[in-house]
This record gives C-alpha cells, sequence and structure tokens, in this order.
C-alpha cells in the first residue's frame, strides 16, 4: 500500500449578506463529491470553507437592517451552516473571515509582502458620498446610461443597452446609499505590486495547475499586462484595519482567500485536527508535499489564479496545486430568475425536493471544464426517476424480498456469477479515474450501463418465476445474493455523489461504511436488514411547488 496523500480542499467562501441558492451548489456538490471521493480511498483529505464576512455590501445591509455587522454575519452563518447540511456537504471546518485567525494571516501576508517591497502607496481619486461620509463602490453609484440614456443604471454597465463605461461616465450621477450626489474626492491607497511575480506567475501557469481554458485566459492578462491591485478601503468599512494605517481597512477580496488558511488553522486547533495530528506547516510550507487544491466559479480566477499564489507566494507560503474553476448553472437553458420562480434558494429546494436528486442530476452534468451547466427540469425528473428509482435501488427492491421471505434475510454463501461480479469490479479503477479527474458525468455514465447490466441479469434470472417453482431454493438465494452484490458495488460508487442513499443502503446491507478497497470483495454468508425503499420518485407537483414557493419567496423579499 502506498502511503495516503495529504489533500486540503476549498470551495470559495460564500458571502455572508445572502441565501445560498442553486447556482451556489454546483461548486459545493462537485467539491463535497471530490472530497468524500477522496475519503472513501483512504486519502487524508480536508475540506475547509468559511463565510465571506467583510465588505461595503455587508456593511450596509447591517445598517439596513439596523442590526450590527457582527450580528449579521452571526445570523447568515447559521442559516449558511444548516443549508449545506441539508445538501449533505461535509465541510470538516466551516469557519469565518471575521475571526481571530483570519486577522493573523493577513496582517502576516500583508507584513511580509510589504517588507519584502511588494506593496505601493499612491493617492487616488474616487467618488465620494458627502451625506454618508463614505467613499462609494463602483456598483453604489447610479446614473443614466451615457450610451442609451436609461435611468437608473448601476456603476459600470448598462442593463438596457450592454454598454460599459466608468462610473464617473454615468450622466447625473447618484449614491445609492443616500442619493446625494457623489463628489471625487482623493485618498490614499495601498496597492500589491502583482507585476513583481510574473515570472512566478507564468511558470505556475504553466506548470499544469490550471484548466486549458483557464491557462488560455491568463495569457490574454499577460499579454495585457498586470496592473498593480487595491487592496485598501477607507473607513467606514467593515473588514480589518491595516496594522500602522488606522482608517484604512484590507479591501475584502484580501483576506477572502486568506480565510482559507484561517479555516484550516482552526480545524488543526480544533479536537478533530488534533486527533489526527494536522500540522498546519505540513500543508502551508514552500516545500509541502502536500496537495491543495481550490474549486471556484469561473468569474473568480483573476482573484485566484493570480492575486492568490502570488501573494502566498511573496509571503513565503507554498502556492496550491491546482485551482479547478466551474461553469455557471442555468435553468431551463436561461439565468436563474425571480420571475420564472428558477432562482431557488437551497432552503425553498429542501422544503420540497430530496437533496440527493439534486446532487445525482449535478454530477451527471459535471465535467473537469469551465462549461456553463444546465438544470432542464423536465431532464431533472426523468432522469432521477429513471436512472436511480428505476434502476439503481429497483435492483435491490426485485431481490432483497426473496431474501427476508424466504432465507431468513441469510444471503448465500457463494455468488452463482463470478465472472459477472468480476466484470463489475473491473469498472473499479476507470470509474475511479473519472472522480480523480472530476469527470463526474462520466463516471455517472459507466454505473448506470453497469446498472443496466445487473437489471438484465435480474430479468434474464426471473427470480420471481424461480421462487414459485419448487426444488429451486439455493438457485432463488444465489440469484437474489448476485444481484445484491451488484447493487452494494452500484451504491458503493454513487457514495460520494449520494451519501445519504449510501448510508441508508449500508444500513440495509448491515455493513461497515463502504471503502472504495472494500468493493472488490463480495458479501456473502451473512444477514441483512429488511428491504425499506431507499428513494422515491419526484413527482411532477413537487417541481411545481417548489418553483411556486421561490416566486412567494421573491414577493417576500420585495415586500420589505
Ligand atoms: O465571489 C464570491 O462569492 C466571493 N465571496 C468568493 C470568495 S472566494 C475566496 F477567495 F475567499
Ligand atoms: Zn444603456
Amino acid at each position: 500500500m502506498s502511503q495516503p496523500r495529504d489533500i486540503l480542499v476549498t470551495s470559495a467562501l460564500p458571502y455572508a449578506n445572502g441565501p445560498i441558492h442553486i447556482g451556489h451548489l454546483v461548486e459545493y456538490i462537485q467539491t463535497d463529491i471530490w472530497t468524500r471521493f477522496q475519503k472513501m480511498r483512504g486519502e487524508n483529505c480536508w475540506y475547509v470553507c468559511a463565510d465571506d464576512a467583510h465588505g461595503t455590501p455587508i456593511m450596509l445591509k447591517a445598517r439596513q437592517e439596523g442590526i450590527t455587522p457582527e450580528a449579521l454575519i452571526a445570523r447568515v452563518a447559521e442559516e449558511h451552516r444548516a443549508d449545506f447540511a441539508g445538501f449533505r456537504v461535509a465541510f470538516d471546518n466551516y469557519h469565518s473571515t471575521h475571526s481571530d485567525e483570519n486577522r493573523h494571516f493577513a496582517t502576516l501576508i500583508y507584513e511580509r509582502n510589504r517588507d519584502a517591497g511588494h506593496i505601493a502607496k499612491r493617492t487616488i481619486e474616487q467618488a465620494y458620498d458627502p451625506l454618508e461620509q463614505m467613499f462609494l463602490p463602483d456598483r453604489f453609484i447610479k446614473g443614466e446610461c451615457p450610451k442609451c440614456g436609461a435611468a437608473d443604471q448601476y456603476g459600470d454597465n448598462c442593463e438596457a443597452c450592454g454598454a460599459s463605461y466608468s462610473p464617473a461616465e454615468l450622466k447625473n450621477p447618484r449614491s445609492a446609499v443616500s442619493g446625494a450626489v457623489p463628489e471625487q474626492r482623493t485618498s490614499e491607497h495601498y496597492f500589491f505590486r502583482l507585476a513583481d511575480f510574473e515570472p512566478m506567475l507564468k511558470a505556475w501557469t504553466r506548470g499544469g495547475s490550471l484548466q486549458g481554458q483557464v491557462a488560455n485566459k491568463l495569457d490574454e492578462w499577460f499579454d495585457a499586462g498586470l496592473q498593480e491591485w487595491d487592496i485598501s478601503r477607507d473607513a467606514p468599512y467593515f473588514g480589518f484595519e491595516i496594522p500602522d494605517h488606522p482608517g484604512k481597512f484590507f479591501y475584502v477580496w484580501l483576506d477572502a482567500p486568506i480565510g482559507y488558511m484561517a479555516s484550516f488553522q482552526h480545524l488543526c486547533d480544533s479536537a478533530k485536527g488534533q486527533a489526527a495530528g494536522l500540522d498546519f506547516d505540513h500543508y502551508w510550507a514552500p516545500d509541502s508535499s502536500a496537495e491543495v487544491y481550490h474549486f471556484i466559479g469561473k468569474d473568480i480566477i483573476y482573484f485566484h489564479a493570480l492575486f492568490w499564489p502570488a501573494m502566498l507566494h511573496g509571503a513565503g507560503f507554498r502556492t496550491p496545486t491546482a485551482v479547478f474553476a466551474h461553469g455557471f448553472l442555468t435553468v431551463d437553458g436561461q439565468k436563474m430568475s425571480k420571475s420564472r420562480g428558477t432562482f431557488i434558494k437551497a432552503r425553498t429546494y429542501l422544503d420540497h425536493l430530496n437533496p440527493e436528486y439534486l446532487r445525482y442530476y449535478f454530477a451527471a452534468k459535471l465535467s473537469a471544464g469551465v462549461d456553463d451547466i444546465d438544470l432542464s427540469l423536465d431532464d431533472f425528473q426523468a432522469r432521477v426517476n429513471s436512472d436511480l428509482v428505476g434502476k439503481v435501488v429497483n435492483i435491490a427492491s426485485r431481490t432483497a424480498g426473496f431474501i427476508s421471505k424466504r432465507f431468513d434475510g441469510r444471503l448465500a454463501a457463494e455468488l452463482p456469477d463470478r465472472p459477472l461480479f468480476e466484470t463489475f469490479v473491473a469498472a473499479n479503477g476507470p470509474i475511479a479515474e473519472a472522480f480523480e479527474a472530476r469527470e463526474y458525468s462520466r463516471a455517472v455514465r459507466e454505473i448506470m450501463t453497469l446498472a443496466d447490466r445487473a437489471n438484465q441479469y435480474i430479468d434474464e434470472q426471473a427470480p420471481w418465476v424461480v421462487a414459485k417453482q419448487e426444488g429451486r431454493e439455493a438457485e432463488l438465494q444465489a440469484i437474489c445474493t448476485q444481484g445484491l452484490n451488484l447493487f452494494r458495488l452500484l451504491i458503493g460508487w454513487l457514495k460520494p455523489i449520494l451519501p445519504g442513499t449510501a448510508e441508508a443502503a449500508e444500513q440495509f446491507l448491515q455493513i461497515e461504511p463502504l471503502t472504495w478497497d472494500a468493493l472488490a470483495t463480495p458479501l456473502l454468508d451473512q444477514e441483512i436488514a429488511k428491504f425499506k425503499p431507499l428513494m422515491t420518485r419526484i413527482e411532477p407537483a413537487q417541481i411545481q411547488a417548489m418553483l411556486e414557493a421561490s416566486k412567494e419567496d421573491l414577493a417576500a423579499s420585495s415586500a420589505h
């Protein structure tokens, strides 16, 4: 046996000012499947995440609600945790960027980069709200589009005509916070000198850390020239004050990825981390042999593939082994829409449907690329019903009853068709490769081909006919034992995708939690529990009710 790999995995940190929706879930489900797969293989794999708790929108939202930002982020953290738990996204640790660990690492990374000469200081001019006495981020300035004149357009692009412009070009600009006419004011800002890291970033980009499409995008950015990055914001701001610069705060995007480290440090310090002997430096030292992976959406590649490795390198930490970007979610071929009811919150989904359905559907659609994926609601229902209920679970329901009723729940001592079992076992390798490469759709295709094969075996053997014939008892037990062993393999492979169903199947089969290695050994000559249906069909009414409830969510949220 080779040594287990040490693997640290993250998903992007959700902002602490809004609910988790099914668009977010693509990434958390994608990452959760990968980490569950690694754990099932016996690797030392750790999955951490946190709420992204800083920034102007969170500060303003708290103000709007008449509560402190701390109270807002505490409430949202509870909601996020409950939503993730509902979808069986099993973080080893879920933390917050508004934490002691994050302040420590943000300060450390800033100071080390500063001392190495990678931080510049410059005075810049920016829009300022004289009523609120604050500088305004672009998205908090509204006005008329300079191209088509449409009213009420935000910051830097027009929703009516699609034009892009700078906020200074907006006609009749107003602060979206107070309605005041913004003024231009100057202020001193701190900049991260990204260009200092160009050679290192080029080497990292070409060293296999990025998907092909992403590496090409980076080449475009290198060609355009790497710009200095403004990492500071003026008070009032909800974030960490920059040491030695009272009144200046780290920009939320500086301390957000550092939150990955903070969450991992928090895990190392926890009882769980200590019991496992987890050592922060083993994962983050420059010469670390551990692997670090970040799963992200394609909209935040610039931050993760340029700023983040550069900041880490500048501060004497290792760079990520790889960054895995995915595409966006569409519903029925279109952007999620509040009016169509397809802007579906995690909670609303859970009120109507089993999380395993969505996990399965996303897996069936996901590959290693950055293409968008579509949740077609009709296809979702058809696929879950036909694959999971009609094929996989059906194998157990067609065979388990005979074992309970006729053999006191006991499986036969031998398989009648060992070669067929071995054909299935031979798929272990290719299915594992597909999971490892994040080609989940390929894994699902292979698994479903074998599910068809298992059903074909049962059709051919027709246990319901054998059951009626005298003197064929042993044969009946053997056929059902074979069927249940094929079912066990299918469920084992699906376990990273369907953790809840797999757990119920483990109870039914009365076995220890399945590991990848255990799959090759058949389950023989032991008792199993009485079969209970492991999953029910999706009814169209459930989907309709979820869409209706999503429209009601919209009505409720626009009422205040
Ligand atoms: O885009 C977002 O939703 C950010 N909150 C993601 C942060 S990821 C990481 F850098 F923290
Ligand atoms: Zn316009």
